[in-house]
């Protein structure tokens, strides 16, 4: 018997996939348990625009991150899909190369005139490996210091051999277990806007560094000193400046945040919302720098494959004629103004942050996770899926909006009623186990 009789059939699926699946998913960010535990509906059947429908039928209205930040589109863009099935139908991989591959990294460098030559991958994380590999190849040095997430690598994770340095940094328990112990401080985070950690880094690691690899911004935009100390340090010390636009890119600017905010990179990547949703990335950059990916072995059978070229130039067709930045700053701005009105009429303290591209928001109250929790369900119940993370898409719509906002307006009183009760009586509201957050065991 491998399903118990009360559980409904996606926490059936759930409890075994836990039983058959390390970890249960293949990506920390879909853990139910990052949402509503035993309660998010956690498989789906199909997904279009910003709706989905679960694997038992239920419709609902997605306001979450549309795919970790991957759909910015929506989901199964009408001019997406129609390029990816005429590619699957005429044969997606084969012994040839797909003559769109060059077409894509032409229509990158054209974006991009401070490049010369790019490669592909598919997914975020690796796609960084690989600009790691070429800077490090470029300059023959071994460490490199950084700021904010980057992927499971490696190259990353030893950041944590000697320390806990990204729980202070970024996220708590990710364990390097498994990470080879010889690369213990060859990984150096340092701050967003602070200039001075980074010099420290330098001046300790003097002749060792072969990247700075950052986001270009996230939660809040750079200081203009920022940006140009950041190059000045880089070309003192002979260092590569990798930019990582996997979430940044195309959401607040087309084409990447660094083109607007005036960094000056080495190498730039590329990845999710890319695709929208089909696995594509990409890696562009000098060809001082790009040239070295001739001198390491840095190849894989599925970056040849032809949907995610036809996937991004469908992408980069579309985006090139719509103004996704603007929309996806109008809805998340509607939605967070909307939020915080809410939660100001009911005297509950809640706060937004980052930008309103990638909405965040916590109350500030010892009990937050489990008052997540319980908005999350009581949200679930009128057919919307949020969490404490929002990143708008150009599907969704003013009336989208609106709709959330008059759930909320329901939901966020009831919880106001539970604020001065504390955490059991919160618990016993909601019924099921409060959500995780940062990395922990699931047993
Ligand atoms: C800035 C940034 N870099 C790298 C990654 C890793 O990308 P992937 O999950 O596709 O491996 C992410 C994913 O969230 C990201 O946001």
């Amino acid at each position: 018997m491998l399903t118990s009789p009360e559980l409904s059939p996606a926490q059936a699926l759930y409890k075994k996939a836990k039983r058959l699946i390390p970890g249960g998913t293949q990506l920390l960010s879909k853990r139910p348990e990052m949402f509503a535990p035993e309660r998010w509906p956690s498989y789906v059947k199909k997904a279009k625009g910003c709706r989905l429908t679960d694997i038992e039928g239920h419709e609902y209205l997605d306001f979450t991150t549309m795919g970790i930040g991957a759909c910015l589109l929506g989901y199964n863009d009408p001019d997406v899909t129609e390029a990816v099935v005429k590619r699957v139908e005429s044969g997606s991989m084969c012994t040839l190369n797909y003559p769109e591959e060059v077409d894509l990294i032409e229509r990158l460098l054209e974006l991009h005139p401070w490049a010369s030559m790019g490669r592909l991958a598919r997914t975020g994380g690796e796609a960084m490996t690989v600009a790691v590999r070429i800077a490090r190849a470029a300059t023959g040095r071994d460490e490199v210091a950084f700021c904010g997430y980057h992927g499971w690598h490696d190259w990353y994770l030893a950041s944590n051999l000697k320390g806990e340095k990204l729980s202070e940094h970024l996220l708590p328990g990710l364990d390097p277990k498994g990470v080879p112990s010889c690369l213990a401080e060859t990984a150096w985070p340092f701050e967003f806007n602070q200039i001075d950690q980074l010099e420290s880094i330098v001046k300790r690691r003097a002749g060792k560094l072969a990247a700075v690899v950052m986001e270009p911004m996230r939660s809040a935009k750079p200081t203009a000193e920022f940006v140009q100390k950041i190059r000045e340090i880089c070309d003192r010390e002979g260092i590569l400046l990798v930019i990582d636009e996997i979430t940044a890119g195309w959401r607040f600017n087309f084409g990447g945040s660094h083109l607007a905010l005036g960094y000056e990179p080495d190498i730039t990547v590329f990845a999710k919302a890319l695709g929208n949703g089909h696995p594509i990335a990409a890696i562009i950059g000098r060809s001082r720098s790009m040239q070295a990916a001739q001198e390491t072995f840095i190849s894989s059978t599925y970056w040849t494959e032809g949907v995610g070229p036809v996937a991004a130039l469908a992408v980069l067709d579309k985006m090139k004629v719509i103004d996704v930045p603007a929309h996806v700053n109008t809805i998340g701005a509607l939605l967070g103004d909307g939020l915080s009105r809410i939660a100001k009429q009911e005297g509950i303290p809640l706060h937004i942050g980052g930008c309103p591209a990638l909405l965040h928001w916590a109350f500030d109250h010892p009990e937050n996770l489990a008052l997540q929790t319980l908005f999350t369900v009581e949200m679930l119940k009128r057919d919307i899926l949020t969490s404490a993370s929002i990143y708008p898409c150009w599907a969704h719509s003013p009336q989208d909006v609106e709709r959330y906002l008059d759930a909320a307006a329901i939901v966020l009183p009831k919880l106001a009623d539970l604020l001065g009760q504390g955490k059991a009586a919160i618990e016993r509201e909601l019924g099921s186990p409060v959500r995780h957050t940062g990395f922990s065991r699931l047993n």
